[in-house]
């Protein structure tokens, strides 16, 4: 019997959900989507989650991803999301929202990298992988076969004199309006700083421009190798879904 999970992914624009089946990673119904409210407070945020879950009638697990470190279920960072976030312990805040039911919560780049590495490209499947995902932000998780150490925000960290995803992010790109090329020349600088510091047997790279890789894939020069993401927009959902079937709670 097939699998089914129920997975929601929370980013600045929308909120969406899915039925995931959990053995190929394909959705299993039409994904629903509600914009993400303003302004997206935990109480507004986690209504909306269950406005989805009752539009799907889905009253399982859920698995929910969120684009903020959470440790002990609770919310501690809010790079791209309304800074009431911090401090909220988000067990509390879905179980009153969402009834008795069994609930995940996880960063979104932890999420969207658990799926690619479980669904995508074959080269991910095994050793330590470093997934990307190159939106807004530049959100990051660390898989070692499989297992997930979370939380690592490379992002974040400083490279030469900037933090990574001020300079190498999408949105960096988009801002500065830099072409392909040079873009991929400041990325290729925080991947080899990466590569320097922990080794991964490869990068897997996410969010939307991992859909025109083939433009900035020969510009990074390192010796990792670097694979795009599959999965695209279902990554997070179809890893929050996973999260929970393996009751992972970070
Ligand atoms: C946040 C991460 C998140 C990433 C992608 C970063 O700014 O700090 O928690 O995973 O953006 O959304």
């Amino acid at each position: 019997m097939e699998q089914i999970g129920y997975g929601i992914d929370i980013g600045g624009s929308g909120i969406k959900g899915a039925r995931v089946n959990l053995e190929t990673g394909e959705f299993a119904d039409d994904r629903i989507r509600i914009k993400t409210p303003k302004p997206a407070t935990p109480d507004a945020v986690a209504a909306t989650v269950a406005e989805i879950l009752t539009k799907a009638e889905w009253d399982g697990p859920v698995g929910i991803a969120i684009p903020s470190v959470i440790k002990g279920q609770v919310a501690l960072t809010a790079a791209n999301i309304d800074p009431s976030w911090i401090g909220t312990d988000v067990h509390e805040l879905f179980g009153r929202h969402l009834d008795e039911r069994e609930i995940s919560v996880l960063n979104d780049a932890d999420a969207a990298g658990l799926a690619e590495v479980a669904f995508g490209d074959p080269v991910a499947r095994t050793g330590s992988v470093i997934f990307l995902t190159l939106g807004t932000g530049i959100g990051s998780a660390f898989i070692t076969d499989g297992h997930l150490f979370p939380n690592t925000e490379l992002g974040h960290m400083i490279i030469g004199r900037y933090e990574a995803e001020k300079r190498a992010s999408s949105a960096a790109k988009d801002r500065e309006e830099l072409s392909f090329k040079k873009w991929g020349k400041r990325l290729s600088k925080v991947l080899a700083e990466y590569e320097r510091l922990f080794n991964p047997t490869a990068f897997v790279v996410g969010g939307g421009i991992s859909r025109d890789h083939a433009k900035w894939i020969d510009h990074v020069s390192v010796d990792t190798p670097v694979v795009p993401a599959t999965l695209r927009n279902r990554a997070g959902i179809v890893g929050a879904a996973m999260a929970v079937r393996e009751h992972l709670t970070p």
